[in-house]
């Protein structure tokens, strides 16, 4: 009885189970669900939405990630998986340019599908020694790969829904109506294809459409999407089809972000979150112009700044915010602005005069009112600044500024800036706030430019004094 049930199962499964949802958009305007079998082709799509259309089958052309799909495919060997959304459209019954330029562009011809692709070749050098040669993607080499990596190559983070790391998709529609009724020319080879505008060509078939230029995007694969959730592509990251252990804990883990650096180190993606956390905490990012706040390779490799930013998105939504936090502090600090002292405000203020009163001015949201000498960083006051020292008169110091905080922590209400408030001082020196992580309350600026060594209660140059009296609170 056993074996009959298996035959049972066995010979319904196929029948009952196996329905191809399909999200049709009819002419680049309404949508619908249609549902088709597992292995419909092209045409029987055709006849499906030329009869809820009212409409002849064999005027349709079915377009979907930038090819025009041919009647004889099925739906599946297009890798049109569950509710993607493919685009129907109907040519004006005059011959119009559109169905001419599309005869060119049949499929088949010499155009990969944008579901099989694989870019990943192309953040890798070929003429690089060692790992970058072992890393090489070669597509005859799938039987190499981790689980089954054919379809998806590309990754994306998944914001709104998954908040992680994600396979993503990568779609294309016409730049002008952003539909994607766009037929391509030729399909990407590169992640500059990609990513820098008027690479790639083709003509969109939609009837009130004269556009001829590309646009990629990506989506997350790991839900059906909306039109505009679109999730920034994370170009670093692949599939380690090669098996290359990571850097930093030597597993061999799958997908794995590998730095431009000449060695091409590869790293993990949990290995990764903790070294950009650490390098964070420390305040070891590097700003640079042109790509922004970012992190070189993991051994610290020359030339290997990561270029998208969005990469560290893998720090999580509150992780993330303080990460944009330093980076625009930093951004002030290289502009010759100033940072507000006050304890849990740091503000960053361009003052627009060479004078020494600065005001962190209330009423643009950001503000906190303090009014302070851009000097010696202390209240604004009248006459010379006060000379800092490491003994009396910075602990009578110390005192005013407790009293200060105490005053300006009564203003805030949420949660997030009280913490701030209370993990983080300015540096003496340099007045970056710096957070207090651990016991110790022997500080050590982070700004490689600083270094200053201060005392976390006393807020004075660390000194004999402080070591005897509260070296660990
Ligand atoms: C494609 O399929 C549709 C629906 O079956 C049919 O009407 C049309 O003539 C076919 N076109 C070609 C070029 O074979
Ligand atoms: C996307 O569109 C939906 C409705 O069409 C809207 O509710 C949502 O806020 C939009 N999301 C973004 C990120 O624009
Ligand atoms: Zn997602
Ligand atoms: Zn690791
Ligand atoms: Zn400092």
């Amino acid at each position: 009885s056993f074996c009959r049930l298996v035959a049972i199962s066995t010979s319904i499964s196929p029948m009952v189970s196996f329905v191809l949802l399909v999200y049709v958009r009819f002419n680049s305007r309404h949508g619908f669900l249609v549902e088709v079998e597992q292995g419909a082709s092209v045409a029987e799509l055709k006849e499906t939405v030329g009869r809820l259309q009212g409409v002849q089958p064999d005027r349709l052309r079915v377009i979907f990630a930038g090819r025009e799909l041919c009647n004889e495919s099925t739906l599946q060997g297009c890798d049109l998986p569950e509710q993607s959304t493919v685009h129907v459209v109907l040519p004006p019954s005059t011959s119009s340019q559109h169905s001419e330029l599309v005869q060119q562009h049949r499929p088949g011809r010499g155009m990969e599908s944008l579901t099989r692709l694989d870019l990943s070749g192309s953040r890798l050098t070929s003429v690089s020694e060692g790992l970058a040669v072992i890393l090489e993607t070669d597509a005859s080499r799938q039987g190499n790969s981790i689980g089954h990596t054919a379809h998806s190559s590309f990754y994306v983070f998944c914001k709104t829904v998954c908040k992680a790391v994600q396979p993503g998709k990568l779609r294309v529609h016409c730049r002008d109506c952003k539909q994607g009724t766009l037929t391509l020319s030729r399909g990407p080879c590169c992640w500059d294809d990609v990513f820098l505008p008027n690479r790639i060509h083709g003509v969109c078939q939609s009837q009130d459409c004269d556009g001829t230029v590309a646009e990629f995007y990506l989506k997350c694969a790991a839900h059906p999407t909306c039109d505009n959730d679109t999730s920034a592509a994370l170009d670093l990251i692949m599939p380690n089809t090669r098996r290359v252990p990571c850097i930093a804990c030597t597993d061999i883990m799958t997908p794995v972000l590998v730095f431009q650096c000449a060695e091409r180190h590869v790293i993990c993606l949990e290995c990764f979150h903790l070294y950009c956390v650490t390098r964070l905490n420390e305040r070891q990012f590097i700003q640079e112009p042109l790509v922004g706040y970012s992190l070189p390779c993991a051994a610290g490799c020359p030339d290997s700044l990561i270029k998208e930013v969005h990469h560290f998105r893998v720090l999580g939504d509150e992780q993330y915010e303080r990460y944009q936090r330093y980076a625009a502090e930093e951004c002030v600090l290289q502009m010759g602005g100033v940072l507000c002292p006050a304890p849990g405000c740091g503000a960053g203020l361009l003052p627009v005069d060479d004078g020494r009163r600065v005001c962190c001015e209330l009423g643009n949201g950001i503000g906190c009112g303090f009014v302070f000498c851009r000097d010696c960083k202390a209240e604004y006051h009248e006459g010379p600044c006060r000379q800092r020292t490491h003994t009396a008169t910075g602990s009578a110091l110390q005192g005013y500024i407790v009293d200060e905080e105490a005053a300006l922590r009564a203003r805030w209400e949420q949660a997030s800036q009280e913490t701030i408030a209370e993990t983080t001082h300015p540096c003496p020196k340099c007045q970056v706030p710096v957070e207090k992580n651990g016991g110790c309350m022997h500080m050590v600026c982070p700004r490689p430019q600083c270094k200053f060594e201060w005392c976390w209660l006393c807020r004075v140059e660390w000194n004999r004094e402080c070591m005897g009296n509260h070296w660990f609170g």
